[in-house]
This record gives C-alpha cells, sequence and structure tokens, in this order.
C-alpha cells in the first residue's frame, strides 16, 4: 500500500468542515484581497509562496534534532539556536499557508486543515522541546524534538498530497494546449463592445473583450484555480477580476496584476479576416 493510499480517506472526513469554513472565512476577512494577499501567495514572486518558506522550519527544526541525536554536548548551544529559528520561522510560513489555505473548499480544504492542525502540533512539540532545553532536560528536549520532526514530516507529506496530488497552486492552465495557428472563434459582429464573451478555439475557452475598437484575447479558465474569467468584471485599466478569489489580470497580454494568481493568463494575437474574429497563441 502507497502511503498515498493512508491520505485519500482523510479528503472525505467532513466532520470538521464547519470548523474549516468558519475558519476559512476568518482568514478571507483577516488578510483582505489587496496587497497583503498578493504578498502572501507570491504573485510578487512568479510562483506560491508558502512551499518556499516551508524550507526555513523545515531547515532548522530537521538540522536542530540532528545535532541532537549526534552533535553531542559541544552542538547543544547550535541546536538551540536552530529550535528558536525555526519556530521564528513557522509564523510567515503559516501566515502564506492559511491564506492560500483559505481559497480552498472540499477535500483540499480537509486536508490542508488537517496540515495546519500537524504542523501546529509539531510547533508546541519543539517549544516543549526548547523549553526542556532551557531547563536543561536534554534527553527530554531530544524526544520532544524527535515527536516534533515525525509529526513534521508527516504533515509535510500532506502537503506535497495537496500539490502533487490534487494540483492547489498549480497553474491551471500548464497542460491546456491552445492553438497557435490562426482558429477563427467568433464573428465579428458577435463581439460586442465592453462586453466579456466566451468562445472556443479548437475547443479551447477564450475570453474576447472589446474595447475601443481593439479586441483582446485571453484564457478563460484562470491560472489560480480554474475560475471563469467570463464572469468577472472588466474595470477601467482593462483588467478583469476573477469571480472566484479575486486575482487580475490585464486583457492586452494577461499580465497578474493582483493575487492570489501567481502565473499570468496565456495570451492570444487577434485579427479580424473576412469579418471573422481570429485568434493564436502569443509567445509566453
Ligand atoms: S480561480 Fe482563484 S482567483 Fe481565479
Amino acid at each position: 500500500m502507497a502511503l498515498r493510499d493512508l491520505v485519500r480517506p482523510l479528503e472525505g472526513i467532513e466532520l470538521f468542515d464547519p470548523v474549516g469554513d468558519w475558519l476559512g472565512d476568518t482568514v478571507h476577512r483577516l488578510v483582505g484581497n489587496g496587497a497583503v494577499k498578493s504578498a502572501l501567495s507570491g504573485t510578487w514572486l512568479g510562483h506560491s509562496l508558502h512551499p518556499v518558506l516551508t524550507d526555513l522550519p523545515i531547515g532548522f527544526l530537521s538540522s536542530a534534532t540532528v545535532l541532537d541525536l549526534f552533535g553531542g554536548e559541544d552542538a547543544a548551544g547550535a541546536a538551540d539556536a536552530l529550535t528558536v529559528l525555526g519556530l521564528v520561522s513557522v509564523a510567515p510560513t503559516a501566515a502564506a499557508g492559511a491564506s492560500d489555505w483559505a481559497d480552498t473548499s472540499g477535500a483540499d480544504r480537509r486536508l490542508g486543515l488537517i496540515h495546519a492542525l500537524a504542523n501546529a502540533g509539531s510547533s508546541v512539540l519543539f517549544a516543549a522541546a526548547l523549553v526542556s532545553r532551557r531547563g536543561r532536560y536534554r534527553r527530554t528536549a531530544h524526544l520532544f524534538s524527535i515527536a516534533g520532526i515525525g509529526v513534521l514530516s508527516a504533515s509535510g507529506y500532506i502537503g506535497g498530497h495537496l500539490v502533487y496530488g490534487r494540483g492547489m497552486g498549480v497553474d491551471h492552465t500548464v497542460f491546456d494546449d491552445p492553438p497557435t495557428e490562426w482558429t477563427r472563434v467568433a464573428r465579428d459582429d458577435d463581439v460586442a463592445a465592453d462586453t466579456p464573451l466566451l468562445v472556443s478555439a479548437s475547443g479551447y475557452g477564450v475570453l474576447l473583450y472589446r474595447h475601443a475598437g481593439v479586441v483582446h484575447a485571453i484564457a478563460n479558465r484562470c491560472t489560480h484555480a480554474g475560475g471563469p474569467l467570463n464572469e468577472g468584471q472588466v474595470d477601467d485599466e482593462l483588467c478583469v477580476t476573477c469571480p472566484w478569489h479575486g486575482s487580475q489580470f490585464r486583457l492586452a497580454d494577461g499580465a497578474v496584476t493582483r493575487g492570489p494568481a501567481t502565473a499570468p493568463q496565456p495570451a492570444f494575437t487577434v485579427r479580424i479576416r473576412d469579418a471573422n474574429v481570429e485568434v493564436r497563441r502569443r509567445e509566453a
């Protein structure tokens, strides 16, 4: 049996859904939908921030545990310092993770909640190890650290499953194959001014938007989690807001102008031929 088979049943545990929904709403209220959300999401980084930050507590705390086991008395001071650094780095890592988690639902939200609870448990164990270190109960501290790294590893596995098994935080257009040859998608007359229009380019959903005589075209499926951009609002700057979690994309080139999205929308070049609108994928 693969470890993955042990995680799967956790996806269906609905018992804590009300708590998860309440917590998710609370995080949404605290983080908002502006610069803080973009910063925590990693929009500025071009990739999700949380997985990057997890290297800090995992690295510090696992190093402290290794020093405890093999470093002897001489390494005690370094192990103590690494434990402090690990616990301090939990705060920004948890903040970025909570922000990502608040945008989930269903199985992802359940697994994310278990992941967060396990991380909190691991932090409590390492905090207990730190207190024991200060009291010179080093053997007890070692046991707390070993237990903490065990819980942290299990939690890390669930986090990995969320990303690699369920696609959380992955660009939702990455496996798409939009047409790179000119493809007819609509009659020119069908594209009304200042009105989002969903069309199909050989089966690929494209959002058309005509403004001041120019027709813009980007992928309709939001890179963040697959939301339908044709149902979003377009502002005066010609950016469309995703109706699911509020990411904004520039219609001219698909660039992200506000998170939580971190990847731009695939964009298309548009031409009008024989009263037809044609598009083709623009080079990334
Ligand atoms: S699906 Fe999350 S912002 Fe679009």
